[in-house]
């Protein structure tokens, strides 16, 4: 794979770091990026990825694509590709114009401010994590609908149908999933009809299985027939309804009916040259990630070494700052007021820069009160797509925990989100992924919970060049730094950049979490000595990425080794 040209322009230009999206040839010991010419889709999952691919090869662009890979992920991979659940999806166009679908779940009319907290006003344990109760009203069919109608140039039928054969006729199950299931035994075999479903009523689905879901194809082919009304309306939603009604009516079919995909215009920063096209709220994703990228680019990342005690302390330093500002400030737009346009500005970065100390860690409950600049007015699921016209879509979606609530409607094969343990369920109080978060993420009817999520796209000249974006709660923006980092900074491929060691800090707990393999011992040392309080845990995050050679234009593209995704171009 490595030609001798390669490995010459290696030793004649070893400390040479030109970004990998300039070379793309220069490959250290990952697997060399998928190349293909014309389109290419980067999912966590194989047939979904092929379905991608085949919508391509039909006509379909990007958008297309992205939509048919999103039904597919609904039946392929479970835990968290859906139609219960909710997520983004940014598009750009190969004129440069971009678009921002957000099809965020949102509370439904009985959820209010203090209902997961008992008489005491203490959290009722697990309420907003598991059952019925922990579901907002899904977004997904609704925005996947609206972005094949408004964007797409085949017809919906054409981009759902392969999805519904999957479910009717079935397929084999991977070992990937049939681990993932077995490992979801305790919640699922909490719920009858998941039970019946995901654990095959107990028997568990050992991998070569066929796994059949003829009910999910009933709800697929609803929307296929109606489109989003399908789903919105009539009979899937009545099943909806129903199946709330002995628990308090949670969702109603006036919550199904009242939900509506969004669209938003996109946060624009940049770095180091390259334009970035991030996501706006009610993602926290995009203006953490431009906060960090503002910050970082005040230093010289790349002299300081990739894995490097240097370039890790800085980083953490950066994501303890920024997170702050996520749990403190930020919620849904349409309901509270977050000053993005101001914390996203260059100039916000450099009061960072004059605090940041390269000798020793901050506390986190001790940082100094932020000084914003006046206005200038100025288990998730990620894919990526970019047809052969140079269309791309990065679409993050999700059911927020692995199998979400664990409750599967009876009769529909929908399987439910529990994304209202993303709002704040009482402030200053963790939530799942241990995120303090502030009343602007409080719980108001029809608000949309503070994500994480952060599909991105990066631009060169004015050109399409990186595509990314991964699952992990908040662990996915620093995830997307990370990779945007090692590509930038380090000159990485995208295989490489994407399988390179991840850490993460967010704010609270004060603790610098490190993938247990990969760093050195005097890395993790120095970063001790630092005051770093270290906690090693497995992998984070699942990214799957594309990027564009600026010379050839051919993609390059990689999915993570961390999951069971893959990449297919043609
Ligand atoms: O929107 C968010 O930030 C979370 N619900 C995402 C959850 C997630 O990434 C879980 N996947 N590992």
């Amino acid at each position: 794979m490595h030609s001798n040209c390669q490995l010459r322009a290696l030793l004649f230009f070893p400390a040479m770091l030109i970004s990998g999206l300039e070379l793309g040839y220069l490959y250290g010991a990952s697997k060399a990026p998928i190349r293909a010419k014309q389109g290419m889709v980067a999912s966590s999952e194989r047939l979904a990825s092929q379905i991608g691919i085949d919508t391509l090869k039909k006509g379909g662009n990007a958008v297309d694509a992205a939509v048919a890979v999103g039904f597919a992920l609904a039946v392929t991979h479970p835990s968290a590709g859906n139609l219960g659940g909710g997520g983004f999806m940014m598009i750009r166009f190969a004129t440069g114009e971009t678009a921002c679908i957000d099809y965020r779940e949102t509370a439904p009319a009985t959820a209010g401010r203090n209902v997961y907290l008992d008489n005491s006003g203490q959290i009722v344990p697990m309420a907003s994590t598991q059952g019925y109760r922990a579901s907002g009203v899904p977004g997904t069919p609704a925005g996947l609908c609206l972005a094949q109608k408004k964007y797409g140039r085949l017809s919906l039928k054409e981009v759902i149908q392969p999805s519904i054969d999957l479910a009717e006729q079935g397929f084999l199950v991977s070992d990937h999933l049939s681990d993932s299931l077995r490992g979801a035994a305790p919640l699922l075999e909490l719920f009858a009809e998941s039970r019946r479903v995901y654990l095959n009523n107990g028997k568990y689905f050992e991998s070569g299985e066929r796994l059949t879901q003829k009910d999910l194809a009933w709800s697929l082919k609803a929307i296929r027939d109606k489109g989003a009304d399908g789903f919105y309306r009539g009979e899937v939603a009545a099943r909806i309804a129903a199946a709330y009604k002995p628990h308090g009516s949670w969702m109603t079919a006036e919550d199904l009916l009242e939900y509506e995909p969004k669209l938003r215009t996109p946060l624009r920063g940049s770095y180091r040259g390259y334009d970035v096209i991030a996501m706006p709220p009610p993602s926290s994703g995009g203006t953490v990630l431009l906060e960090m990228l503002n910050a970082l680019e005040g230093f010289d990342v790349s002299s300081m070494g990739a894995g490097s005690s240097r370039t890790i302390h800085l980083m953490t330093e950066v994501m303890r700052h920024a997170f702050r500002d996520r749990a403190e400030l930020m919620g849904d737009t349409d309901f509270v007021k977050v000053p993005t346009s101001r914390l996203i500005l260059k100039s916000y970065a450099s009061e960072f820069r004059k605090r940041f100390n390269p000798g020793k860690a901050s506390d986190s409950l001790a940082l100094p009160a932020r000084v914003l600049p006046a206005n200038e007015a100025s288990e998730t699921t990620h894919f990526s797509v970019v047809d052969k016209d140079g269309n791309a879509v990065a679409n993050t979606y999700t059911l927020n925990g692995g199998y979400g609530s664990g409750v599967t409607i009876e009769g529909t094969g929908i399987l439910m989100n529990n994304e209202m343990d993303d709002f704040t369920s009482k402030p200053g109080v963790p939530n799942a992924y241990g995120l303090i978060q502030s009343d602007a993420n409080a719980i108001v009817r029809g608000k949309r919970p503070l994500s994480a999520m952060t599909p991105t796209f990066l631009l060169r000249e004015g050109k399409l060049s990186l595509v990314v974006g991964s699952p992990g709660g908040p662990t996915i923006i620093n995830t997307v730094l990370q990779v945007i980092v090692n590509v930038v900074d380090f000159g990485m491929t995208i295989q490489e950049a994407i399988d390179a060691p991840r850490f993460h800090h967010q704010w609270l707990p004060d603790e610098l979490r490190m993938e247990i393999h990969g760093f050195s011992d005097d890395a993790t040392k120095a970063l001790e000595a630092r005051g770093h309080r270290l906690a090693f845990r497995g992998f984070m995050g699942d990214a799957e990425g594309i990027m564009l050679e600026p010379k050839t234009g051919m993609r390059l593209g990689a999915s993570d080794p961390r999951g069971d995704g893959q990449t297919i171009g043609y």
